[in-house]
């Protein structure tokens, strides 16, 4: 699968997304190192803490079936700006695929990509 069509099946996912607070639809793809694809949207909740956003949707999707090795995450926004995942997403992913790379889109499609060692350097781990 290429970037276009991974980022693809993020702006599908992003058509999940329950958004009633911010109004901003947020999907993800993430690509597993065998091919296989789990997508996530962002879901939020009147308790404002208790939201998770698209990318770690698509990461617990995976990991509760067992998969935990990830090549790529496409994630979409329609933004004015890039939709970089957030601190806490970067953390959980690096937990599993340092070294995974990292594709965020903007309103129109235009995408950037990342190692995500670059977005997350020196994360914690014991
Ligand atoms: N959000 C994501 O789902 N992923 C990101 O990369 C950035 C932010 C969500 C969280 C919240 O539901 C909404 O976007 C606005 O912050």
């Amino acid at each position: 699968m290429n970037d276009r069509e991974l980022l693809n099946r993020a702006r599908e996912a992003a058509g999940n997304a329950y958004v009633p607070y911010s109004h901003f639809p947020v999907g993800a793809a993430l690509e597993c190192e065998d091919g296989t694809i789990f997508t996530g949207c962002n879901v939020e909740n009147a308790a404002y803490g208790d939201c998770i956003c698209a990318e770690r949707t698509a990461v617990v999707k995976a990991v509760s079936e067992g998969y935990t090795r990830f090549r790529r995450i496409a994630v979409w926004g329609e933004g004015k700006n890039y939709c970089m995942p957030c601190g806490s997403c970067r953390q959980v992913l690096a937990e599993f695929s340092p070294g995974m790379e990292v594709l965020c889109a903007k309103a129109g499609g235009s995408y950037v990509s990342y190692p995500l060692s670059r977005l997350m350097p020196y994360t914690f781990n014991f």
